[in-house]
């Protein structure tokens, strides 16, 4: 029987050249985003896979696709029902509740990474499993701290060096505001009901604001002259939208108004936003965000507001590859050992235990019989250095030691070898 990795998944490989799959890319990703974590001040916060499905329903909301529809729910031994989270924002919230982290200080601002699940339909940048840098800010309603979050995330592509992104903006207001345009949405769509899309039809009752977003060339045309949220807003969150837009513009932010923009999650007031790239395709979504002033408040917490963002890191990876953008080369061992012959193995290991005793990278051909092909294998493997050991050395009691990167080659006497070694090693 031969296994297959299940549909939507993906594995993480060593080699995987010219893929988003290889785990050199994810490890510079995430080198990136540690550091970019540590600029802006946040703290980690790490949170299960799983939680019990009540969570998801309540915290992304009954309406949303994500909680109704593509959530990967279980019973577990004792028949309760779990879901593996498909986003990280309920979870945060609920363990920012349950651990009363509220009494620590007035103002959190929280990251995390890791895999998130979606039951959808795999296609290009839609995964099942697919991982997530996320950021949450606890505390602060101000339209400053907006202003900081989607700083931060176009600072996160910038320093990606990804060409082409346009930032979308929008606020949706309170409830109150919705539920004006709610009403005022379905009057306009009333009469065109018939020939909207069949995604569109279902939502009409459910999340009529949902259609807004549709992809389908129908829809958009009969929304062309929809009624815009932004006349709906009440006169505080007006203001909170124009003070944002005014410090985007001072911070030299730029970003395009968009009225449809609603996104798909239950839980947010005010200022909503996504990053879209044109190098995806459907996918186009790399990141986004918005506020939430009473999610904590409806999951049983206090009263605070939060704003947060979530992006996908293979759509992040796949639009730096699409773009050519720069990976670092993939670091080998500092040291390459090639030893022909049972002596000069048992010399190998020794050395290799105690430079390793040192802190230094290396390795050692154990099969090695010719030393063009060793060396090719050092090549490949990116070793910076390789030492040979063969009869000639084993009788003259000197290895040959070769800079891979300067292909110079010198030979250095036994009992000089560790200080040899140790020395370049430190001066790097
Ligand atoms: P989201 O827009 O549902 O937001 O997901 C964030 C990002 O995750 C998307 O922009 C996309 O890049 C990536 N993504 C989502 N689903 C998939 C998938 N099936 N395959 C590959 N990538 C995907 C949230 O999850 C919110 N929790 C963001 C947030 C945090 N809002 C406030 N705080």
């Amino acid at each position: 029987m031969k296994y297959q990795i299940p549909k939507g998944l993906f594995d993480i490989l060593p080699y995987a050249k010219e893929s988003f799959k290889e785990v050199g890319k994810w490890q510079y990703l995430e080198s990136i985003i540690k550091k970019l974590a540590i600029d802006y001040n946040f703290e980690e916060i790490r949170v299960p896979i799983f939680e019990k499905t009540e969570l998801f329903l309540r915290g992304v909301g009954g309406t949303s696709d994500i909680a109704s529809k593509e959530l990967y729910t279980f019973l577990d031994k004792a028949k309760r029902s779990m879901s593996l989270r498909p986003e990280g924002t309920a979870s945060v919230m609920r363990a920012f509740i349950e651990n009363n982290l509220s009494q620590e200080k007035k103002i959190h601002k929280l990251y995390y990474m890791g895999p998130m699940f979606r039951y959808d339909r795999p296609q290009k940048g839609r995964y099942r499993q697919h991982h997530q840098l996320g950021i949450e800010v606890i505390g602060d309603k101000s339209f400053e701290i907006d202003a900081e979050v989607i700083d931060m995330l176009m600072t996160l592509f910038n320093r990606l060096e990804l060409p082409n992104l346009k930032l979308l903006i929008n606020s949706i207001g309170d409830l109150d505001t919705r539920a004006n345009y709610k009403k005022a949405l379905l009057d306009f769509l009333k009469p065109n009901f018939e020939n909207l899309s069949e995604d569109s039809k279902a939502r009409f009752d459910k999340n009529p604001m949902r259609i807004l977003d549709s992809k389908d060339e129908r829809d958009k045309k009969i929304l062309k002259d929809a009624p815009s949220i932004l006349d709906f807003l009440s006169d505080g969150a007006k203001k909170h939208f124009e003070n944002l837009l005014n410090i985007l513009d001072k911070l030299d932010i730029k970003y395009e108004v968009d009225s449809k923009l609603v996104r798909g999650l239950d839980y947010y007031d005010d200022t909503v936003f996504e990053v879209v790239s044109d190098k995806l395709g459907a996918q186009n979504s790399l990141g986004g965000g918005g506020r939430y002033n009473s999610l904590l408040k409806s999951l049983g917490g206090p009263d605070l507001s939060g704003i947060g963002f979530a992006c996908g890191l293979e759509r992040i990876l796949q639009t730096m590859i699409e773009a050519e953008v720069y990976f670092p080369e993939k670091t080998g061992p500092f040291l390459y050992i090639i030893p022909i012959g049972k002596d000069a193995k048992d010399f190998s290991i020794k050395l290799a235990k105690d430079l390793r005793h040192h802190k230094i990278s290396v390795d050692i051909d154990l099969n090695a019989k010719k030393i063009q092909k060793s060396l090719g294998l050092a090549n490949k493997l990116n070793a910076k250095n390789a030492l040979i050991l063969a009869d000639d050395e084993m009788q003259k009691k000197r290895a040959s030691f070769k800079n891979l990167e300067k292909r110079e080659q010198q030979e250095i006497k036994f009992e000089d070898l560790k200080n040899f070694i140790k020395d370049k090693f430190y001066k790097l």
